[in-house]
């Protein structure tokens, strides 16, 4: 009911007539486990746009400053490795393969050392600084691009098209994730996983610098009791209704 108020006041903004947009951003912020980068993915897919996981940004920065050893709370070590990584993202698969001095970096990117250090690692300002600003540059270098992460709306694209907010509460996304684990064939402790996201809600909230926070112009979606699919068709609905997109819909 909510964001179907806040789309209409933004219809009367932006005429279904204007031409296609070639300057339209989609940001999806909000907490670990609400299926951000599975929906992001999927709506950049059907409006035919790019996608862009700043996560695992924050993912291979840690990684990197693991694997080469760095304290990481050293800020300007681990952010003087991000910069020298200079991460670039292969725009030609699906989703877009992380490349780190021109490698593909992905596999490490969900390793257990890598999730269980990266909530202290993205804290570090000096680091946040070389990752915003590369997601800027991405943002002007692709400029139909759906972004996912914790700070796209509030402080990098501050005037994306439309901004979203996923909410759900700790005990679903523990189920989500323990549900994905399961498939995996990985043993599950349900309580532990709720303690877990709720300790890295607490600390991406809390961190002084780009801390996770709902933008004020964010639709917000509560996605506890709605399927994948209809989160994204939700999604999907908004951003129809506000802008005119040429590249072919996947849905209907
Ligand atoms: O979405 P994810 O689980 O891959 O994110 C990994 C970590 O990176 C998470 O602890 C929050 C952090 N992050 C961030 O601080 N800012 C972003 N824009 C994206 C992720």
């Amino acid at each position: 009911m909510k964001d179907q108020m806040i789309v209409s006041k933004q219809v009367g903004r932006t005429p279904r007539s204007t031409p296609p947009q070639d300057h339209l951003i989609v940001t999806i912020d909000g907490p670990a486990g609400t299926g951000k980068s599975s929906v992001g993915r999927m709506l950049a897919l059907r409006l035919g746009l790019e996608f862009l996981d700043t996560g695992a940004m924050y993912r291979a920065a840690t990684a990197r400053a693991i694997d080469a050893g760095v304290s990481l709370e050293d800020e300007d070590a681990v952010a003087g490795l991000a910069l020298e990584a200079d991460f670039h993202f292969d725009w030609q698969t699906d989703p877009p393969t992380l490349l780190a001095g021109g490698k593909p970096y992905d596999a490490r990117l969900r390793d257990d050392d890598v999730t269980r250090a990266v909530s202290g690692v993205s804290a570090l300002a000096a680091l946040r600084e070389v990752l915003v600003r590369k997601q800027k540059l991405i943002g002007a270098q692709h400029p139909r691009l759906v972004s996912e992460g914790r700070d796209q709306g509030s402080v990098v694209f501050p005037d994306a098209n439309i901004k979203f907010y996923l909410h759900a509460s700790a005990r679903v996304r523990a189920e989500r994730r323990a549900a994905q684990l399961q498939e995996t064939g990985r043993a599950v402790d349900i309580d532990a996983l709720e303690q877990e996201l709720d300790d890295r809600d607490r600390s991406d909230a809390g961190r002084a610098v780009g801390p996770l926070k709902k933008p004020e112009d964010a639709i917000v979606i509560d996605t506890s009791s709605l399927s994948f699919e209809e989160v994204v068709d939700k999604l999907e609905k908004v951003v129809r209704a506000q802008v005119t997109l040429d590249a072919p819909a996947g849905g209907e």
